[in-house]
């Protein structure tokens, strides 16, 4: 959640599945993003803009011994841990059997080193600063939908060190996608362009549709449609050419010292990077790779080594490539095609590329080919696309992170602009309530019937006010009306909003929260107050009891990665704020670590209304 006290200095972190990235700037002018850019490692200092993102572990204690450039694989001492980004969220398989859990534990193990040394580094360079309030800004990636996970996310990023003082404030932001969006747009865009960004990096590839609003000293940027992201990136290339790899050092495993899959490994670091970094070029039939494991010189034809040394074909390498950007021309096939669907008449200017992957000469020339020659794919908004590429396509989402905090705080008279005044959501979100029988919508549901009032209701039904892709206005959120009826003794009772998430087609929403496709993400405990009720002088029905008639909205604001909640009177009047609110997010992977993560509650779905209240109903007016 955002600090509640101005920054001295914003911290942008970007933790990605290869490298993570560090920017700062410096208030109460903000100077440019800068970055850091000299990491510890076993010959002494590296410089990079990045640093690698490895925890390594002694292999007899399993205790943390290393981190970033530290952690090598050829140590054979160590286990290293790489590439647990996507892993963190419970909802991805990894390939290699590790769990949410063990990436959880690697990725607080990495925070804290890289903590570390952001202040070694502020230490050395920035007098004072330990009497300045610190904000650190981190990317979400696009994969990670679910706020909950989000959540215990930043629970995590706090505990390895973060917000360990009142200097120190964390702020989940941007996702990758926006943010990169933000650096694309400092540089070439003029007013009314519409950009899709294309952040294809280590591990995901993110896409996102944007209109520049504004270019003047002032970044203002409108989405077009919500972000997507899909977890493709430049290591699944790695990944099948080791695959490759390994089905050839099979047929001479005999001769080879070591497993085939630590050496296939190995043989993709150095020259296999160069190689795919620099594909097409040069424009050679085949490149040749050393073999790790065989010792002088040894040829096996029927494995295409020689002189131990194996040949890659410039058609394996471009079949490999070409997997991956199959699927990314999927990802940008589907949002193009859904914006000609929705504004036929708006015109796509530029894709631009930005990432490690998007720094690749290969996927340039094919998106050329495809979007700005119409190899393939043709839209009626496209026909005056070109592509482009970001400056520095690996710090731009580190960067953006940092500009889009900086422009928002402005000056220390006059806050900036926000660069999103409006978003849409990534999914739909809808809380849990009793609706009154309607024979349309809920045909053959179980009904309820209400020993007060003698009517039919249907519980378990979600109102789902705000569906995926809508627009919503950041300054305003979204505000939903509910009503209550409570009896004088529940007045004063706690009560309890569910609320859950989607991320189906909005046409294909489930009706009830128990359908599948539904999940429980977030429970707000409330109360009401005066001004959400009012006391109607008729008594209950038959029980002949004062009653009181709440009528309210249930305000949602939507933040960068994270929701804020409040209560408001029928009179727009604020009744309770999110911080008088007691807001518990369910992510049902958090388990705790080995450190100061508390788990969080998960409790039985309940409707809008107070936990087994009978005339408590919490009606969606139509
Ligand atoms: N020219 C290139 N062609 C192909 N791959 C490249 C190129 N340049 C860098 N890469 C790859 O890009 C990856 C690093 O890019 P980047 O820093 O954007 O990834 P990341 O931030 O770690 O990943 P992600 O954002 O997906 O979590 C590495 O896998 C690297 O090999
Ligand atoms: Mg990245």
């Amino acid at each position: 959640m955002s600090a509640q006290r101005r920054p001295d200095i914003v911290v942008g972190i970007d933790v990605g599945q290869t490298c993570s990235g560090v920017a700062y700037s410096i208030g109460p002018d903000w100077s440019e993003p800068r970055t850091l850019n000299r990491w510890p490692s076993n010959v002494g200092i590296e410089k990079a803009d990045k640093v690698a993102t490895r925890v390594g572990y002694t292999k007899d204690t399993n205790k943390q011994k290393n981190w970033g450039f530290e952690s090598v694989f050829a140590d054979e001492g160590v286990n290293v841990r790489e590439q647990f980004k996507l892993t963190l969220d419970a909802d991805y398989e990894d390939d290699r059997g590790f769990t949410c859990h063990d990436a959880r534990q690697w990725y607080l193990d990495y925070l804290r080193c890289l903590h570390g040394e952001i202040e070694k580094f502020f230490d050395a360079s920035i007098p004072r600063w330990r009497n300045m309030h610190v904000e650190y800004s981190f990317s979400t990636p696009t994969t990670w939908k679910n706020p909950a996970m989000i959540a215990s996310i930043e629970e995590l990023v706090k505990s390895a060190g973060f917000a360990s003082t009142s200097q120190q404030s964390v702020r989940m932001a941007l996702t990758e996608a926006e943010a990169a969006a933000i650096e694309a747009s400092t540089t070439q865009y003029r007013t009314n362009e519409i950009f899709l960004i294309c952040d294809a990096g280590g591990g995901t590839t993110d896409v996102n549709l944007l209109k520049v609003k504004s270019t003047s000293n002032k970044i203002e940027l409108e989405p077009l449609d919500h972000v997507e992201g899909v977890p493709i990136g430049s290591t699944l290339i790695d990944f099948r050419m080791a695959e490759h790899i390994m089905k050839r050092l099979h047929l001479i495993q005999d001769h080879l010292d070591g497993d085939i899959y630590c050496l296939a490994d190995e043989m993709l670091t150095g020259r296999f990077q160069i190689v795919k970094h620099s594909f097409p070029n040069p424009v050679v039939d085949q490149f040749w790779l050393d073999v790790k494991g065989l010792a002088g010189s040894h040829t096996f034809p029927e494995a295409g080594i020689k002189d131990s040394r194996i040949s890659i074909s410039r058609t394996t390498l471009t079949e490999i490539f070409d997997q991956q950007i199959g699927q990314i021309f999927s990802l940008i096939d589907e949002r193009l095609l859904a914006l000609q669907a929705d504004s036929p008449a708006e015109q796509v200017s530029y894709i631009i590329l930005s990432g490690g992957l998007g720094s690749s000469p290969y996927l340039y020339d094919q998106i050329k080919k495809r979007y700005q020659e119409n190899v393939g794919f043709r839209s009626a908004n496209t026909s005056q696309i070109q592509i482009m590429k970001v400056l520095e396509p690996q710090l731009a989402v580190v960067r953006g992170l940092v500009r889009e905090r900086t422009q928002r705080l402005g000056t220390p008279v006059a806050a900036g602009p926000e660069v999103f005044e409006t978003r849409r959501c990534r999914n739909s979100y809808g809380a849990i309530v009793r609706e009154l029988y309607n024979d349309s919508k809920h045909r053959g549901l179980p009904i309820v019937q209400d020993m007060h009032d003698g009517r039919q209701w249907v519980d378990h039904v979600v109102d789902w006010f705000i569906k995926r892709g809508q627009v919503i206005k950041v300054s305003e959120g979204v505000r939903q009306p509910y009503g209550a009826t409570i009896s004088g003794d529940q007045v004063e009772q706690p009560r309890r909003a569910q609320i859950v998430m989607s991320s189906l087609p909005v046409e294909r929403l489930p009706v009830l929260s128990t359908d599948s496709g539904c999940k429980h993400v977030v429970t707000v405990d409330y109360k009401l107050t005066n001004n959400d009720m009012k006391l109607k002088n008729r008594q209950m029905w038959r029980l002949k009891k004062k009653y009181w008639r709440a009528e309210f909205f249930f305000v949602t604001i939507i933040g960068p990665a994270d929701f804020r909640f409040q209560i408001e009177g029928k009179n727009g009047v604020l009744s309770s704020s999110h911080e008088s609110l007691k807001v518990e997010f369910v992510d049902s992977s958090d388990e705790p670590l080995s450190a100061t993560v508390s788990p969080r509650a998960w409790s039985a779905q309940d409707p809008f209304n107070s936990p087994g209240q009978t005339n408590g109903r919490a009606v969606r007016y139509a």
